[in-house]
């Protein structure tokens, strides 16, 4: 595991850097008494169970106590991404690594998956789980999904789940996602995005701040436009589950966000917001 230092790293970086090692440090804890899919609210506002109900019960159960204690995703990527066995994986903000885990499974031993992240806590507790599972064929790395420290062309498939929102440079992001990849490699990502494009840009601000995105989201349109920028193809971003009003309210609550539920109407930002896959392909240049 490289370590992954604090200088270079942006404001906004360092305060993401910052939480999500609070979130490893007590999901460590939570993991031994682990409450999967609990309504109950840590400081912070994330459930000490994590979002592990998203995956499969039988997935669950196959995965360290840690591991779904500390998963923060807002789907389930690896659903959508068709793993085959011998695959190379990239999982952009792998967390406490619990699409690596079930990735590392899809690919078996022929195939390897790479868990990327920023945090070092959370890439502490992602080698303590691949080892408590028992699997072997993962790397963890220290470094920025802005700028991936892996060679040109190097894995078959990207996931990522609800990262890419928490960045400062969402294009470069993808510009470096396509780069790792092989021609013909496709990518699978779990994020939220802005359905409704009318919204005021504070009202927008501060809903994506309740969910947990604290740099802002991307509408549809400009999750595409991005995606292409980058070099994508087949480009194609699906919302499946809305916020609620009702749910919002009930997460501001919760976390003492009372000023930001303040700013905004109910009516303007009810499903406003959803959680969306969003996937594409590096096309294969034809000379
Ligand atoms: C919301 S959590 C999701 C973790 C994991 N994907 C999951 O589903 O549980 C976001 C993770 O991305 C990492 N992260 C956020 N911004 C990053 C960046 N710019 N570079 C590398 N890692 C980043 C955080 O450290 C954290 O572990």
């Amino acid at each position: 595991m490289e370590s992954t230092r604090s200088v270079g790293l942006s404001e906004s970086q360092r305060a993401v850097r910052e939480h999500y090692g609070e979130v490893a440090c007590r999901a460590g804890q939570a993991g031994g008494s682990q409450a999967q899919g609990s309504e109950a609210q840590a400081p912070g506002g994330q459930a000490p169970g994590g979002q592990a109900q998203l995956y499969p019960s039988a997935d669950r159960e196959a995965l360290p106590a840690q591991a779904c204690s500390a998963s923060r995703g807002c789907g389930n990527p690896l659903a959508q991404a068709g793993l085959r066995e011998g695959e190379r994986v990239l999982d952009l903000g792998c967390g406490g690594g619990i699409d690596v885990l079930l990735a590392a499974r899809q690919v078996g031993g022929s195939g390897h998956v790479y868990g990327l992240d920023m945090t070092p806590e959370m890439l502490a507790l992602a080698e303590r789980n691949a080892a408590e599972a028992a699997v072997s064929n993962v790397s963890f790395i220290g470094g920025l999904i802005e700028d991936i420290p892996l060679p040109s062309g190097s894995v078959d498939v990207v996931t990522s789940n609800c990262v890419i929102n928490l960045s400062d440079d969402k294009g470069a992001v993808l510009r470096e996602a396509w780069r790792v990849l092989v021609p013909g490699g496709r990518i699978v990502v779990a994020d939220i995005v802005l359905e409704r494009p009318g919204l005021p840009a504070a009202m927008r601000r501060a809903a994506a701040c309740i969910l947990g995105c604290t740099n802002d989201v991307l509408t549809i349109r400009e999750y595409e436009g991005l995606m292409r920028e980058a070099g994508f193809g087949e480009v194609v971003v699906e919302p499946y589950r809305r916020s609620s009003w009702q749910s919002l309210e009930a997460k501001a609550e919760r976390r003492g966000q009372q000023a930001l539920l303040a700013q905004l109407d109910p009516q303007q930002v009810d499903d406003a917001l959803a959680s969306a896959y969003i996937t594409g392909r590096k096309e294969c240049i034809i000379s």
